[in-house]
């Protein structure tokens, strides 16, 4: 089976510079959700249609593919006349051979693996030519109708070319397909822009196939949700609620407590270990590891590239950006740790700064264990606090120091406390 992704088309409803495919979703553009479906079911040279910002969509689909391996193709529709037109474009690839090719749109981020799967089966167990997903709905505004004459699948009509008793219709499409390679292409020839739009419709080969008595399947998914497609910010932002929904469920499963699910924001790719609790307003971007029984938030930025041992609390407004934490560390109040590794039980008082960033390149921080470090601590780095060592309140610890074991030090440059009779 081959695959066509469709992601040619501006988005003109998004209002936006950037081609609406490229948006991202939870951290993730929206193009990435489908391809990485596709790969899970084994398609991982799926074609895709590209055209407004190709250049923009096209570099995406090569670093992509050089981080999973998988190789989509880029297929230039150089003006978007239509979803008909961008699948026409992908004629020499696939008029070679007779084979199903599955058609998904970039813009439906939402449908899962095993939905498509089912969709899949049930095109081969009833036989029929052609089969496109529909979905339920109760506002069905801005889709196109699923029509049937008694319960015969025959047609999709687009909004606005649709009759008003059409409109009524619940039924519509989501815009995945399967079709057969050259029946698909037959039908192609034949549709026109005679529409409101003008464009060559790809819904329309629907109509076209069934004059020829193929046999037309339309499957309505189980839950309407997957089949939202996203064409303006407000479905943006509803298709990112019910992923962050997703995700937090999983992790509930596996034992973690979210005091507000509705107002924690937890990127896809995150793990999080048993009897931890994520306190509200809290943002966990992509990769990152949180261990058993830590306390997160509420308010706290945890960036990718973190890593936090068991039992540890990073509390209010404390972001971390690739750092790792070792266990039982507190940073509870007020802090930035970037680049920085921290041992067990280290104590960071409110307030600690770590600079890591000297205007050309990021620098490491190192904090031993049980350090204790005193509020307002602000680590130039390159620096190294070494195990049980310790900074006062205030201190600024230059560029290249290494504080020894159990050495304290404090003030504006940072200098190492003599206490009496040490
Ligand atoms: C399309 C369907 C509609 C369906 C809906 C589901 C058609 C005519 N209509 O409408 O029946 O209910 O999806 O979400 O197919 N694209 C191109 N080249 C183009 C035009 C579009 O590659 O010339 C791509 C877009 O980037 C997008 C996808 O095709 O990823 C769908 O296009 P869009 O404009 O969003 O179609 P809808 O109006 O949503
Ligand atoms: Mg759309």
């Amino acid at each position: 089976m081959q695959a066509i992704v469709l992601a040619a088309g501006k988005g003109t409803r998004m209002r936006s510079e950037h081609p609406k495919v490229l948006h991202e979703a939870l951290g993730r553009p929206i193009l990435d959700y489908a391809l990485a479906i596709l790969e899970e079911l084994g398609i991982d040279q799926p074609l895709v249609v590209v055209g407004y910002s190709a250049e923009k969509v096209r570099s995406f689909l090569n670093t992509r593919g050089k981080e999973s391996g998988t190789r989509p193709q880029a297929i230039l529709q150089k003006e978007q006349r239509g979803t008909g037109h961008a699948v026409m474009m992908t004629r020499s690839r696939l008029l070679t051979k007779k084979q199903d090719v599955l058609i998904w749109p970039g813009d439906m981020p939402l449908l899962k693996k095993e939905t498509l799967e089912a969709f899949i089966q049930k095109h081969r167990k009833s036989r029929s030519e052609t089969s496109v997903l529909s979905s339920l709905r109760v506002n069905p505004a801005g889709y196109g109708r699923i029509l049937r004459a008694g319960g015969r699948f025959f047609a999709i009509r687009e909004e606005l070319d649709a009759t008003p008793v059409e409109r009524r219709i619940q039924e519509v499409n989501t815009g995945v397909y399967l079709f057969r390679s050259d029946r698909l292409f037959q039908a192609l020839e034949k549709i026109r822009p005679e529409n409101q739009k003008g464009e060559f419709y790809l819904t329309d080969c629907i109509e076209i196939l069934s004059k020829k008595n193929a046999r037309l399947e339309a499957f309505p998914l189980a839950s309407s949700q997957e089949g939202q497609g996203i064409n303006s910010r407000a479905d943006l932002a509803e298709v990112t609620k019910v992923m962050n929904q997703r995700e937090v469920a999983k992790h509930m499963e596996q034992g973690v407590t979210f005091v507000s699910p509705e107002q924690t924001f937890v990127a896809s790719g995150v793990k999080i270990g048993r009897d931890t609790v994520i306190y509200p307003w809290s943002y966990i971007e992509s990769g990152v590891r949180i261990g058993r029984r830590c306390q997160i938030g509420p308010f706290a930025k945890l960036r990718k590239g973190t890593v936090i041992g068991d039992e540890s609390i990073v509390g209010s407004f404390v972001e971390v950006n690739r750092s790792k934490l070792g266990r039982k560390v507190c940073v509870k109040h007020l802090a930035y740790l970037g680049d920085a590794r921290v041992g067990d039980q280290a104590n960071i008082g409110a307030g600690t700064i770590t600079a890591n960033f000297d205007g050309h390149a990021k620098q490491v921080t190192h904090i031993g264990k049980k350090a204790l470090v005193g509020s307002n601590t602000v680590f130039v780095a390159p620096v190294t606090l070494e195990d049980h060592a310790s900074t006062g309140a205030g201190a600024v610890v230059t560029r290249g120091t290494r504080v020894k074991t159990g050495e304290v030090v404090a003030g504006v440059p940072a200098r190492v406390l003599k206490r009496k009779g040490k």
